[in-house]
C-alpha cells in the first residue's frame, strides 16, 4: 500500500468515526422539537447552571420559560430532559418505573453496598417489601419517645451553649447536624454517635459526616473515571479493591477510607444486634417489642421471613449507611431551614409556639397528637414544598419509551405536543422543586413561603394534576417504589425537634443574617456569604418570652 492509499484510508476511517460520534451525540429527532436553553459548554452542558451552588434563579427561569418538559444539555453535548410535568413524572416514577432507572447504579453499589438507595429491579422490590412495614406508623409511634429523649439532650446542649447570657449567636446548623445524626443513631440503629454534650469524636460519625464532601471533591475525577468505576462494578471485589488501592490520589484514598469505615462499623452493629437477639437478650427484645429502633425491627422481621424473602447479611449491612446518608444531611439542613424561616417570620413562630404549648400542657405531645396539630403540619409541609432539601433526581431510559403530558408543551416549530417519544439512553432530570412551585398548579404565589395555604382548601388544579409524590401532593420525597421510605420518620423528627425547641427558645436572625445564602448541592445548605462553602447558620437564640 502506498502512502497516498494509507492516507486516504485513514481519512475515511476518521470521517466515519466522527460521523458516528456526531450521530450519537446529535439530539434524537423526537426531542429536537422540544424547547430548551442554550448550552454554554460542550464539556459540561447546562449541568453547572442546573446544579451549581447558586442555581435557583436559573432553574426557576428555565422552568418558567421552557415549560414542564424541556430539553437540556448534559455533559459532552448529550441531550437531557428537564421534567416537572406531573403526568410525565407519574410515568417515570410509577407506571414505567422499570424503564426509568437510576444512573451509575453499579458504581454506587460499590460505594454503599446493595442497599435500598442503590439496588434496582427485583432486588430493590424485595428490600422495599421487607422495609416498608418497618417504617410504618405502628413502629414510629414507639420511636417517638426515643426522639424526645434525644431532642431533650439537644435542648440541654443548646441551653449550656447559650449559658447565662440572655441570648447568643449560635450555629444552629451545627446543632441540627449533631442532633440529626444522633436521632438516626438512636431511632434507626439503636446506637449512640454523640452524647450531645461538649465536643466528642467518633470515627463512624466522622466517616458518615464527611462522605458527601469527600465524594464531591472527586467530581472532576469522577467524570473521567466513571467508565472505569462502572466497569469496576463487574470485577470481583478483591480485584476492584486492589485497583482502588493502587490509585495514587489522596482524594480517592479518602473516599475509600470512609467507605471502609462505614462498612466495618455497620457489620459490627448488625453482628451485635443479631447476637443479642439470638441470646434473647432482654433489653434488645424489649426494644424490638416497643419498636425502639428500625434496625432491630428489621433484623427480627428478617429472621421471621421465608428464605425467598430474606435479605442477605450484605444487604442488611448496606441499609445502615443507606439510612444514615439518606437521613442525615437532609433532615439537619431541613430543620435548620425551618428555624431560619421562623426567625424571619416572628408572627408565624409565635403562632406555632402557642399551638405547641397549648398541646403540651406540661407533657410530651404524643405521636398522634403531634400529627394532629394543624399549624405545625402546615409549616412543615410548606417548608418541604418550597425548600425540600433534594431538588432534582436523575433517571435514564433503558428502552425507547413515551412521556405523556398533563399540559401540552409548545414545540419549537409552534405545534403543541401532548406526548414525546424518548429514545433509549436519554437522561431525564426530575425537577422535584419545579413541580412543587409550578404556578399553573399551586397558583401565582407558588414561590412564596406561606404555611396558611395548607389550612385552606388547595386550588383545584392541585388535585387535577395528580402529582405522583408520596406526600401531600409534593414531589419532595419523590413517588412510587423509589420514594423516600423514611418520609414519615423525617416528618416526625421535624415535628419533635420543633415542639421541643420552640417551647424552650426564641429564634431571631443574627447580625450576619443578610449574608446568609442557601446553596444547592446534593442537599441545599446555608452558608454565610455567597463565596463561602462552609455550611453554617448563625441565629440569635434566647429563652422564649415569658407569657
Ligand atoms: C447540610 O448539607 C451540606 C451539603 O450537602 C452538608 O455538607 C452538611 O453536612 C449538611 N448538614 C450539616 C449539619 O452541616
Ligand atoms: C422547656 O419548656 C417547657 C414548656 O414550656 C418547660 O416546662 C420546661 O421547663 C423547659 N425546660 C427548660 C430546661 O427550660
Amino acid at each position: 500500500m502506498d502512502l497516498l492509499t494509507s492516507l486516504l484510508l485513514a481519512l475515511v476511517l476518521l470521517g466515519a468515526l466522527t460521523w458516528t460520534i456526531r450521530r450519537r451525540l446529535a439530539t434524537p429527532p423526537s426531542l429536537r422539537n422540544l424547547p430548551g436553553p442554550k448550552s454554554p459548554s460542550w464539556l459540561k452542558g447546562n449541568t453547572q447552571q442546573l446544579m451549581g451552588r447558586h442555581s435557583n434563579e436559573w432553574n426557576k427561569q428555565t422552568a418558567e420559560t421552557y415549560g414542564p418538559l424541556s430539553r437540556l444539555t448534559g455533559p459532552f453535548a448529550r441531550t437531557w430532559l428537564n421534567v416537572y410535568d406531573p403526568k410525565a413524572l407519574y410515568s417515570i416514577a410509577i407506571k414505567d418505573q422499570d424503564i426509568w432507572l437510576k444512573n451509575a447504579a453499579a458504581a454506587n453499589v460499590r460505594l454503599l453496598g446493595p442497599g435500598l438507595l442503590t439496588t434496582q429491579g427485583a432486588q430493590h422490590r424485595k428490600q422495599r417489601k421487607m422495609l416498608t412495614p418497618v417504617f410504618s406508623t405502628a413502629y414510629l409511634r414507639g420511636i417517638t419517645s426515643v426522639f424526645y429523649d434525644t431532642t431533650h439532650k439537644l435542648r440541654d446542649g443548646l441551653i449550656a451553649d447559650i449559658g447565662a447570657t440572655d441570648s447568643k449567636e449560635v450555629d444552629v446548623l451545627k446543632w441540627m447536624g449533631r442532633a440529626a445524626l444522633e436521632l438516626l443513631g438512636q431511632g434507626a440503629l439503636g446506637y449512640s454517635f454523640d452524647p450531645l454534650v461538649g465536643d466528642t469524636t467518633n470515627d463512624f460519625a466522622e466517616a458518615v459526616k464527611s462522605f458527601f464532601a469527600a465524594l464531591n471533591a472527586l467530581s472532576v475525577f469522577r467524570l473521567v473515571a466513571m467508565p472505569f468505576l462502572l466497569l469496576g462494578g463487574k470485577l470481583p471485589s478483591r480485584v476492584h479493591g486492589m485497583l482502588i488501592d493502587a490509585i495514587p490520589s489522596r482524594r480517592v484514598q479518602r473516599v475509600k477510607h470512609i467507605v471502609r469505615t462505614m462498612r466495618q462499623r455497620s457489620v459490627e452493629i448488625v453482628a451485635e444486634k443479631r447476637a443479642a437477639l439470638a441470646k434473647g437478650d432482654a433489653s434488645t427484645v424489649r426494644q424490638v417489642d416497643e419498636g425502639k429502633d428500625i434496625m432491630s425491627i428489621l433484623l427480627q422481621a428478617n429472621m421471621a421471613a421465608s428464605e425467598k424473602e430474606k435479605l442477605s447479611d450484605e444487604e442488611l449491612t448496606a441499609q445502615i449507611s443507606t439510612f444514615i446518608l439518606a437521613g442525615m444531611d437532609t433532615t439537619s439542613n431541613a430543620t435548620a431551614r425551618l428555624l431560619h424561616l421562623l426567625s424571619l417570620h416572628p408572627d408565624i413562630q409565635k403562632k406555632l409556639r402557642d399551638e405547641i404549648l397549648e398541646a403540651q400542657a406540661g407533657e410530651e405531645v404524643s405521636y398522634d397528637r403531634l400529627n394532629e396539630l394543624p399549624y405545625l403540619d402546615s409549616v412543615c409541609r410548606e417548608t418541604l414544598r418550597l425548600y425540600g432539601p433534594v431538588r432534582t433526581l436523575a433517571r435514564r431510559a433503558m428502552e425507547d419509551t413515551v412521556l405523556p403530558l398533563h399540559e401540552p408543551v409548545r414545540g419549537t416549530d409552534g405545534t403543541w405536543l401532548t406526548e414525546v417519544a424518548v429514545p433509549k439512553g436519554t437522561v431525564a432530570i426530575l425537577n422535584l422543586w419545579a413541580c412543587n412551585t409550578n404556578k399553573a398548579v399551586w397558583g401565582e404565589d407558588a414561590h412564596e413561603w406561606r404555611p396558611e395555604r395548607f389550612l385552606a382548601p388547595l386550588p383545584r388544579s392541585v388535585e387535577a394534576a395528580r402529582i405522583p409524590g408520596v406526600y401531600a401532593n409534593l414531589m419532595s420525597f419523590h413517588g412510587g417504589s423509589r420514594s423516600c421510605i423514611g418520609f414519615k420518620y423525617a416528618q416526625l423528627e421535624l415535628k419533635v425537634v420543633l415542639a421541643v425547641l420552640l417551647a424552650n427558645f426564641t429564634f431571631e436572625p443574627s447580625a450576619r443574617d443578610k449574608d446568609v445564602v442557601w446553596n444547592n448541592a446534593g442537599v441545599a445548605y446555608p452558608s454565610v456569604g455567597r463565596d463561602s462553602k462552609k455550611p453554617e447558620l448563625p441565629l440569635k437564640v434566647s429563652p422564649p418570652p415569658r407569657a
